[in-house]
């Protein structure tokens, strides 16, 4: 899926985190946080006061998906991420994570990791996508992504394609 998309932070911004959830649904909302959050701003209070950072994903002038980072030890970040809920299964995670895994090492990450409950096929699919290490117990996995390697990756593919006659 090629789409034209375009971030921004906005790490700080109660009120364009509170119009963002109004777009999604408390299922999206317990898939992204493993808990029911009926007030997102309290949630990304903690996030933010350790060191977490949130872009806002759009296409356009239209909100698609928010992305949280929070640095969780060395080289290490964790992540989150959610479409919104009329956009979802049409591509724009997997192209969002994508994006997102290509700007961590240049954000000085090595890794980012994600706590997905089992039941989150999309998620899941699109960690396999990524080729994340993907460990389960009872009803949570843990996904973790190697950016280096990845990075090292799309470069020898992209190297592969421009070779090509
Ligand atoms: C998880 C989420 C980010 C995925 O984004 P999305 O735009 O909906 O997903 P995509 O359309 O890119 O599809 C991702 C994968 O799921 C598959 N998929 C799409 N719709 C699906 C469905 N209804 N059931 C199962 N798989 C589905 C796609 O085929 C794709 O897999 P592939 O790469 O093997 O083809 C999004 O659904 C979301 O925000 N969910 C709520 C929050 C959440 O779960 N966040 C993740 C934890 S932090």
């Amino acid at each position: 899926m090629r789409v034209d998309l375009d971030y921004y932070e906005i790490t700080g911004l109660y009120d364009e985190v509170r119009r963002f959830y109004s777009m999604v649904g408390e299922e999206s909302r317990y898939l992204r946080f493993l808990a029911a959050v009926r007030d997102p701003a309290s949630a990304y209070e903690r996030m933010w006061s350790c060191g977490g950072r949130t872009f806002l994903v759009v296409q356009g002038r239209r909100p698609v998906a928010l992305v949280d980072v929070t640095p969780c030890g060395e080289g290490e970040v964790e992540a989150g991420l959610v479409v919104v809920d009329s956009l979802q299964g049409r591509g724009y995670g997997t192209r969002i994570a994508e994006i997102f895994a290509a700007l961590l090492p240049r954000l000085g990450f090595d890794a980012a990791i994600a706590e997905i409950l089992r039941e989150n096929a999309k998620a899941l699919a699109i960690a396999k996508r990524l080729g994340a290490s993907i460990s389960c117990r009872g009803v949570v996995c843990t996904v973790k992504l190697n950016l280096r390697r990845l990075a090292l990756k799309s470069s020898a593919v992209a190297a592969a394609r421009a070779a090509m006659p």
